[in-house]
């Protein structure tokens, strides 16, 4: 299985959206994904296999500060390395463009998303509560020092 690595474009945005819903019971319009990709300090990347999207991840950036915003990766391809690989490139994005840090939020149950951000260094330094709308789960804040 050969998996490719590009850069999101407007292209990809349908398929991701797709992607999206399968994988959280919150995820985002079209619309949120355009404004993204129209966005100057974002920078987003897909999976894909035999033309298919199977995965995306990206991440804003603010005054030298990084946040991931999503990366999700569709059943059938899972623990196969594709999150980590997309997970790599956001990562040296963020040394290329000298960011100081990166924080993402992850739900306190989504106990494979944290093993694989603490594969990566990231730590967890904070919680909170009520956070996601749709069963008021805690949201643990981890962070990776660049
Ligand atoms: C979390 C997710 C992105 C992982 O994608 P993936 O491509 O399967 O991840 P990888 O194959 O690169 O695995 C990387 C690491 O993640 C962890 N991991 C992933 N799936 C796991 C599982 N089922 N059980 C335990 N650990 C798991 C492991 O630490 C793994 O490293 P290892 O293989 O060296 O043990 C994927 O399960 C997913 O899309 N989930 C739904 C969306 C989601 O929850 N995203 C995170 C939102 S914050």
């Amino acid at each position: 299985m050969t998996i490719f690595y590009e850069t999101m474009q407007a292209k990809h945005i349908d398929a991701v959206a797709e992607l999206d819903k399968q994988c959280f019971t919150l995820s985002w319009s079209r619309a949120l994904f355009e404004s993204e990709l129209n966005s100057s300090n974002t920078f987003y990347i897909v999976a894909i296999c035999e033309e298919k999207i199977v995965g995306y991840c990206g991440i804003q950036a603010v005054a030298g500060e990084g946040s991931i915003t999503n990366v999700c990766v569709l059943h059938g391809y899972r623990n196969k390395g594709i999150a980590s690989s997309l997970l790599e490139k956001i990562i040296s994005y963020g040394k290329e463009t000298n960011l100081e840090f990166i924080t993402l939020e992850v739900r306190e149950s989504n106990i494979n998303a944290i093993k694989l951000y603490e594969k990566f260094g990231f730590e967890k330094v904070g919680a909170r509560k009520n956070y996601y709308s749709d069963n008021k789960e805690t949201a643990i804040l981890m962070t990776k020092q660049l």
